[in-house]
This record gives structure tokens, C-alpha cells and sequence, in this order.
């Protein structure tokens, strides 16, 4: 069998800037094997977001490419989730909404209302986020909006788990909770996990 269940094979990438063609990334590979969780780590500019965006299928290498379990990825899908440097909720539907859009995509014909419910609340709870359930994201902390954003993710159920840095934003002491049930989390689901992050001990 095939160990390599996420595979980058000489990724570039260059972007169209006013002074021409801009190469931010070239010739990235990289293999990761099913439930691997691997931290990325770099100066800032560096390409970590565009390497992770390319496996979301959010940007197009320009050469090279991503194969997810033999499949070549072009678009995003509901199979590769990202918790994104920057939370990205839609503002007008509350916490619950924003982790229910998600899970009724994924699940729809899957789970009944009940099961999508009681499915919602439970990765609410996993975050520690019951509490602010019908809240939209203006009225939360940006800790909380990317708490929010990871119970998305999560909710998912995901082959892959994309995150971009996802507790930069977070207080010390809410990071280190959240850096525990990632690892919990991980070790019961098994997901595969790339992960951006700043800082060395995180990695
Ligand atoms: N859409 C784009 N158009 C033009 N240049 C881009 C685009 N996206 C990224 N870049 C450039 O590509 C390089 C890598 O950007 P990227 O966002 O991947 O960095 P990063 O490693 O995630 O940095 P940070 O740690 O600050 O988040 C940067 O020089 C950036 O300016
Ligand atoms: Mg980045």
C-alpha cells in the first residue's frame, strides 16, 4: 500500500503584480502520509498561506500540483477544511449558523435534523464556544471568532484539516486549551493536519 496519502510535487506558483510576474513559491514537495499532522514554519512572506491555499484548491499552482489519495486537486471541497489566518465568518448568521451552513453541506442526506444539531453543539462544546452560540461575529473577541472558525472546520469531519495559524490571534492560556483538544482531536479522528504557525514550540 501507498503510505502517501497527500502528495505536493513541484509547486510554483507566481502571481501577476504591476512590475510582471511575481514567484512566490517554486518547487515545494512535499508527501504527507493519512493522520500525519506536519507544522509549517517560516519568516513571514515566506509562502506558507499560498502553499496552503493550493492545497485548498483557493489558488492554482502554476507548476507542479497537489494529489489528495490519488485525485488531483483543482477546487476546494468539503474533504480538505481551512481554519484561516484571518477569521473568515459570515457576518450576518450567528455562531451556530456559521458551523450549521457547513455541516449541512457536508452531511445533508446524511444526518437528520436532530443528528445535525446535537453534531453542531458537540463542536461548539469542543471549542469552548457554547456559551456564545447565537451571537453573530461582530458581537464576539477574535479568539472567539476563530474558535468559531476551527468548530467549523472540525464539524467538517475533513480528510484533511488545512490551518493557518490558527491560534495567533488567541491568549496564552486559551492557545494552550486549544493546542490540547487539537491534539486530542486529532489522535480520536485521525485527520491529517497541516498546520502554519509562527512559533517554534507550537511546531
Ligand atoms: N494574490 C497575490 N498576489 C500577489 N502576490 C501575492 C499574493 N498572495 C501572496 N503573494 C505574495 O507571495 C508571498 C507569500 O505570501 P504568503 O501570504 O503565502 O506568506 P506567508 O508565509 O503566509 O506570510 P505570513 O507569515 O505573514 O502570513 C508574499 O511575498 C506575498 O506578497
Ligand atoms: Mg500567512
Amino acid at each position: 500500500m501507498n503510505p502517501t496519502h497527500l502528495e505536493l510535487t513541484g509547486v510554483g506558483i507566481s502571481f501577476p503584480t504591476d512590475k510582471g510576474l511575481y514567484c512566490a513559491l517554486q518547487n515545494v514537495n512535499l508527501r504527507i502520509a493519512k493522520g500525519e499532522f506536519v507544522s509549517l514554519i517560516g519568516h513571514s512572506g515566506c509562502g506558507k498561506s499560498t502553499v496552503l491555499n493550493i492545497v485548498a484548491g483557493l489558488y492554482q499552482a502554476t507548476t507542479g500540483g497537489v494529489i489528495l489519495d490519488g485525485r488531483e486537486v483543482n477546487e476546494p471541497g468539503p474533504e480538505r477544511a481551512v481554519v484561516f489566518q484571518n477569521h473568515s465568518l459570515l457576518p450576518w448568521l450567528s455562531c451556530y449558523e456559521n458551523v450549521e451552513l457547513a455541516v449541512r453541506q457536508v452531511f445533508k442526506g446524511q444526518k437528520n435534523r436532530r443528528e445535525m444539531r446535537d453534531w453542531i453543539e458537540h463542536n461548539l462544546e469542543l471549542v469552548h464556544m457554547t456559551h456564545a452560540r447565537d451571537k453573530r461575529p461582530s458581537e464576539i473577541s477574535g479568539g472567539m471568532k476563530q474558535r468559531i472558525g476551527i468548530a467549523r472546520a472540525l464539524a467538517m469531519q475533513p480528510k484533511v484539516l488545512l490551518m493557518d495559524e490558527p491560534f495567533g490571534a488567541l491568549d496564552a492560556l486559551t492557545r494552550a486549551h486549544l493546542q490540547d483538544s487539537l491534539m486530542e482531536i486529532h489522535s480520536d479522528l485521525g485527520n491529517t493536519v497541516i498546520m502554519i504557525t509562527h512559533d517554534v514550540d507550537e511546531a
